[in-house]
């Protein structure tokens, strides 16, 4: 079977204080934040900070009952979930679907940036949350 992933797009963080973290990423790596966002529906703020083609995601929640929150509650600061590149979200996640792995979206859903998401449960994927992302044209442009 080919590979569905073409890159990884982003490893996200959670945080407590996202400005504290995006300090520290300047000041003690000199990495710098090209993107920030909040997603209303998932109750998170973001900033994205460029390695190569890839982002760091730093993560917070913006509300208490954010998925976030409830991550942070339970396992503290840390690493939350890595997201792969794909083609196409919906191809991709059907071919999960039938490998017979849990998902999280059962449909694709919209990401920040204009991308097209999935997440696959971490009961299926040893421990570990996956986002699956397929970028559009407009998403393009943030990483130029
Ligand atoms: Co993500």
């Amino acid at each position: 079977m080919e590979s569905l992933l073409t890159d990884i797009d982003h490893v996200a963080i959670a945080v407590r204080d996202i400005d504290a973290a995006i300090a520290w990423y300047a000041d003690t790596l000199g990495a710098r934040v090209v993107h920030r966002e909040d997603v209303a529906s998932d109750g998170i703020r973001e900033a994205l900070i460029k390695v190569g083609d890839s982002y760091i995601q730093l993560l917070t929640p913006t509300r208490d009952d954010s998925t976030v929150a409830v991550f942070l509650a339970r396992r503290g600061e840390g690493l939350h979930h890595i997201a792969y590149r794909v083609a196409n979200c919906a191809q991709a996640l059907e071919a999960v679907k039938a490998s017979g792995a849990r998902v999280i979206d059962e449909v694709t859903r919209p990401g920040s940036r204009d991308t097209t998401i999935a997440f696959v449960h971490p009961t299926s994927s040893f421990g570990t949350l996956i986002e699956l992302v397929e970028e559009s044209t407009s998403t393009l442009s943030t990483r130029q």
